[in-house]
């Protein structure tokens, strides 16, 4: 029987708040928990794809067909271009630095929200992926609305730093704008990252987080753990990269308790 994909959008205009680690790192998670997985790189910066694939083959993806800014350009049904990973149950639809001429291009589009949403149709309803994972660019535009209407969930990666809750409120906003082209959006919950647990900053951070109506923030916190640069650097999971890391086994943990929130929900 086909499986009831989920899709959860990872986005927060905050740059370096965590967005593409934590989608890397949560969907290599859940496909080594059994479930089938499908990345999407929504970012011109690659850096989702540059996870899992090396500069040149990322360069390639980039500057050939097979990435996401020519399936969006030509609105084609986005099986198309799927890539496999290495990694059993984990494919990935990869990005290109073209994406920076995104919002020209959907600028010109009838229902211009919903474009996105139109091409994984298929991919949904083909019922092959438990999760759709997209990783969204730190800006708030049309391109991130489409990602946000293709969504059933939202993921919002806040940083444990003073200015990590800084642009929170107006992601907030913009998710109430979101609701009114997609009603069944959610915000399944707010990942607090980049914790140094040496200083007793991020307690603030979740304390003004929780205090925040109708938010959910996730019990697991993902620490600052500088394994997890060295395995961006050499485009691997963090639990492939060192499978002792601290981080691996947040991330593991983090992954357990959305596909457990995930499934509640629906
Ligand atoms: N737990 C962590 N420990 C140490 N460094 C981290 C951790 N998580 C992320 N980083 C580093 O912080 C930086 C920002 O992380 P990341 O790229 O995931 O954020 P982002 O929200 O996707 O950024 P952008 O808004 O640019 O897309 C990266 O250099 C990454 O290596
Ligand atoms: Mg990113």
């Amino acid at each position: 029987m086909g499986k009831n994909t989920k899709v959860i959008a990872f986005a927060n205009n905050k740059g370096g708040s965590g967005k593409t680690t934590s989608c890397a790192n949560i969907g290599y998670s859940l496909s080594v928990l059994g479930k089938k997985v499908l990345l999407i790189d929504g970012d011109m910066q690659l850096n989702l794809s540059l996870s899992f694939f090396n500069e040149e083959e990322v360069l390639e993806f980039a500057s050939g067909e097979k990435n996401l800014y020519y399936g969006i350009k030509k609105q084609e049904d986005l099986t198309n271009y799927i890539v496999s990973t290495v990694y059993e149950n984990l494919d990935l639809i990869p990005s290109s630095t073209l994406m920076s001429g995104m919002e020209y291009e959907l600028f010109t589009k009838w229902q211009r929200e919903l474009i996105l949403k139109q091409g994984l149709k298929n991919i949904k309803a083909s019922g092959e992926y438990d999760y759709i994972l997209i990783d969204a660019p730190p800006t708030l535009g049309g391109w991130v609305m489409n990602i946000l209407c293709a969504s059933d969930y939202v993921i919002m990666p806040v940083e444990a730093s003073p200015w990590g809750l800084f642009g929170v409120a107006n992601m907030f906003e913009f998710l109430q704008d979101v609701s009114r082209m997609n009603e069944d959006l959610k915000l399944l919950g707010i990942a607090v990252t980049k914790v140094d647990g040496r200083k007793n900053y991020y307690k603030q951070t979740i304390e003004v987080l929780k205090q925040t109506d109708d938010v959910h923030v996730f019990d697991q916190l993902i620490g600052i753990d500088s394994e997890v640069e060295w395995a961006q650097d050499n485009s691997k999971p963090i639990h492939v990269h060192k499978k002792s890391a601290r981080s691996a086994k947040e991330y593991m943990e983090l992954a357990k308790e959305i596909d457990r929130d995930a499934g509640r929900n629906r």
